[in-house]
């Protein structure tokens, strides 16, 4: 018997960090999950989701701004979380750490967002969409977007802002 385990212990530790990071999903967003077959663009698939189910509280209106958190410029997105320190909520590449992904996966209508009273809730799509970005590292709008279609804004000033003006 130990001959068959010795062999698979050392595979054990090879998979084991990466695994860690990749929680497993509801069977609704695994399926969406799995039928995504190109890199997520932020422009074409992310934007349209944060802006529609987030930014109404999380975006550029300061008086209508929930928890001090807006999610329309990356710098603030990355960045620690104004009530919640130490948190951040999109950590690029790291699912786990991205309060984000907990919060938009949760079930606990005192902690999931958009909050139920909004009734924005999210599709598995759009669900699989977030998770598939921030797991590629939320990459903001490519920089050829951003010269094409913002006369003023610097290359810098680009990747902060997601590319938006405001
Ligand atoms: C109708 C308003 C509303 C919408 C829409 C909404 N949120 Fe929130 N959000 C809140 C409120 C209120 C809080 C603060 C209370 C709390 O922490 O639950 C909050 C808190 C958060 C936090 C935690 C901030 C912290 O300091 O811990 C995250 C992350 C978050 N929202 C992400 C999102 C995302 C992602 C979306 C869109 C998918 C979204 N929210 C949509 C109202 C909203």
């Amino acid at each position: 018997m130990l001959k068959y385990i010795i062999p698979l212990v050392p595979s054990l530790f090879i998979l084991a960090p990466e695994q860690n990071d990749v929680p497993k999903l509801p069977a609704d967003v695994a399926a969406e999950y799995r039928k995504i077959s190109t890199p997520m663009d932020y422009n074409q698939h992310v934007k349209p989701i944060l802006s529609d189910k987030c930014f109404a509280c999380h975006g550029p209106d300061k008086a209508k701004q929930k928890a001090g958190l807006r999610l329309d410029q990356s710098a603030a997105a990355y960045g620690f979380l104004p009530e919640s320190p130490g948190k951040v909520a999109i950590a690029p590449g790291k699912l786990a750490k991205s309060e984000v992904f907990h919060r938009i996966m949760s079930t606990d209508p005192e902690y999931k967002m958009p909050t139920p009273q909004s009734h924005l809730d999210l599709s598995a799509k759009e669900k699989a969409y977030l998770i598939k970005w921030i797991e590629e590292g939320a990459i903001p709008a490519a920089l050829g977007f951003c010269e094409a279609n913002q006369k003023t804004c610097s290359v810098h000033s680009c990747i902060l802002e997601w590319c938006e003006p405001y």
